[in-house]
């Protein structure tokens, strides 16, 4: 593998590369360009041809060729060898177990089924009511070939007797990809039927699932409006932006992203012009999904239902950009139910709508005084409750403070009592528990502790010999979330071969399993990596209830309940015993 690494390198015109994404220009040794990663107006993005290297000397950004794809692409490192392979002519061996050749067969499959989507959409007799459907959303032909849209017929099989049928694929094989269904007396049936299909693509372009959306004449009782792919080997859901295929090179250019709920949303979006729209398609945001858009923009636009879950991800993602140094706008839907009704019924209103989008502080505050009558004390409570926790998560102490005082203004009190309370929201002396900030903490270290759980489950399907030791630390620590009950799997299963642990694992597990071993997966990883990740994921544990223990000691002083006291501090200690007996294994 490590060969086959340096050798796509190698074989790699890292200018040429980098060259279709910036300007280069050759200065001596070097090439030259504005940094696609930041922003700047004189260049300081360097490549080294001979080395195969890039740096940014402004942001730090640097590297070779495989992490720039994956940075300026928003892929991992396993998509970028293979893009990279196949431009390089390298043929990669497959992988010690091969989820390789499923995902191969699994994109093959996916890229036949759009394409006879496609078809019965634009070329069938039966495809006419669909084809007059997207007319009447005013989804135009350019529209339908760049989104490569299709329809799925209305019987029970059309799709399983071409692929199965013509094309001698196995039911095994659709049933992998999300494309049929067991029925419950035995055999299968198309999963998608009577639908507009939406293909969704990786960022390189691969179909990997499909969105459906039911064609209004066949709708029934009880059926949803729109189906999604489940989750596969090649589709997941928390990563994945629709439409960011086709909006990404208007994302970078921009350095924007505007963000809607559906897919009708986004073309309609795309249509009007604001070709840097991707839709998160009816799932909440997610922190990958950020990240995603942050690589390439420096603003997004959010312009997400005003319901419970759009509020959410409102608050997530100005806390998340905080972090990423991201500017996050909200654009106000006026005059219309979604992005969709509005960019078709105008598509100059939408654009206009998204400019004048407002900074997410501004409309976090305005919307939480419209709500509330802060002439009164519950109201003035109620404001206070829902702003400053997200006020507090601002970074930058100078547009923290010009946000504390235009709160303060409008609370009618001095800006001083706003930052005091805000400190007592953040020391946690709150005892009403109304507000988020502990609750936040906690995700993001479950998330931190779910990141190595994952990294430490591919390991040990690699190291399988490293399980015994592991076990033995491990005892009670096993995180929760999804990877941990992978890891908590992975340490019982007796099998060593990666491909038969993947196989065995139950199957709400299988993907984060797989994933785990793509990401982990380079041979080199050595059973001491795996211990150091353990040990890692051991001490963060410890770190956590150290604070939770911590936490309560001082609430124990504080009401002076000295046996409590007494016993936390014990706890306290054998807490640190621990940590130390832990730093011995590393030695
Ligand atoms: P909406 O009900 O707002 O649909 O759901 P829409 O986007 O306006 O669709 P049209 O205009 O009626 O065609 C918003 C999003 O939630 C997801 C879809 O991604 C949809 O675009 N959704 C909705 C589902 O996943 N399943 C459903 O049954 C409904
Ligand atoms: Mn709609």
């Amino acid at each position: 593998m490590e060969d086959q690494v340096e050798e796509v390198k190698r074989k790699t015109d890292i200018v040429g590369l980098i060259g279709q994404y910036v300007v280069l220009k050759k200065i001596g040794r070097h090439h030259k360009g504005l940094c696609p990663f930041h922003s700047e107006k004189t260049p300081s993005f360097m490549v080294n041809e001979e080395m195969g290297l890039y740096k940014c000397f402004g942001c730090g950004a640097g590297g070779d060729s495989i992490k720039f794809l994956m940075e300026i692409e928003g892929i991992d490192f396993r998509e970028a060898l293979e893009r990279l392979a196949g431009k390089a002519g390298v043929k990669l061996v497959a992988r010690k177990f091969d989820v390789g050749g499923d995902k191969q067969k699994l994109l093959e499959v996916m890229e036949l089924a759009a394409r006879y989507y496609h078809w019965l959409l634009t070329e069938s007799k039966s495809g006419e009511e669909a084809r007059k459907y997207l007319v009447d959303r005013k989804i135009n032909t350019k529209l339908i070939e760049t989104f490569n849209l299709g329809f799925s017929l209305s019987g029970w099989d059309n799709l399983m007797s071409y692929l199965i049928k013509k094309k001698g694929y196995s039911e095994e094989i659709l049933e992998k990809a999300g494309l049929i269904s067991k029925r419950s007396g035995g055999g299968y049936y198309d999963k998608f039927r009577g639908r507009i299909m939406f293909p969704l693509q990786d960022s390189g372009g691969k179909v990997v699932g499909f969105t459906g959306r039911i064609l209004p004449s066949l709708a029934k009782e009880g059926e949803p409006k729109y189906l999604n792919s489940p989750e596969t080997v090649i589709y997941h859901k928390g990563r994945m932006l629709y439409g960011f295929y086709q909006a990404r090179q208007a994302i970078r250019e921009r350095k924007r992203a505007v963000l809607v709920e559906g897919q009708m949303d986004m073309i309609s979006s795309f249509g009007a012009g604001v070709t840097e729209t991707v839709a998160v398609g009816g799932t909440s945001l997610t922190d990958e999904q950020v990240e995603l858009l942050a690589r390439l923009a420096s603003i997004i636009y959010l312009s997400l239902d005003a319901d419970d879950a759009g509020t959410t991800a409102i608050k997530r993602s100005a806390e998340l950009a905080e972090k990423r140094g991201l500017e996050i706008k909200v654009v106000q839907i006026e005059g219309g139910k979604d992005p969709d009704e509005i960019a078709r019924k105008s598509p100059g209103k939408w654009n206009e709508m998204v400019e004048s989008a407002v900074e997410v502080y501004e409309f976090v505050m305005k919307r939480s005084l419209a709500k509330n009558d802060v002439t009164t004390v519950s109201g003035m409570r109620k404001v206070t409750e829902e702003v400053l926790p997200i006020f507090m998560k601002i970074e930058n102490s100078v547009i923290k403070e010009v946000w504390t005082k235009k709160l303060a203004e409008k609370l009618g009190v001095e800006s001083a009592v706003v930052k005091s309370e805000m400190e007592r929201v953040k020391l946690g002396k709150d005892t009403r528990g109304q507000y988020s900030q502990n609750k936040v903490e906690e995700v993001a270290v479950d998330n931190k502790m779910e990141k190595l759980a994952k990294r430490l489950v591919g390991g040990l399907l690699i190291r399988p010999e490293a399980k015994k030791k592991i076990k033995s630390w491990m005892k009670d620590i096993i995180p929760l979330g999804a990877s941990g009950k992978a890891l908590h799997w992975v340490l019982e299963c007796d099998e060593v071969s990666p491909a038969k642990q993947a196989e065995l694992a139950p199957s709400e597990l299988k993907g984060l399993i797989n994933d785990a071993f793509m990401a982990e997966g380079e041979d080199e990883t050595t059973e001491g990596d795996v211990w150091g990740l353990a040990v890692q994921l051991i001490r963060e544990s410890i770190r956590e209830k150290r604070k939770l223990l911590i936490g309560d000691l001082k609430k124990a002083r504080e009401e002076k309940d000295e046996l409590k006291e007494e016993s936390l501090s014990r706890e306290l200690s054998s807490l640190d015993r621990e940590e130390n007996k832990i730093m011995l294994l590393l030695g």
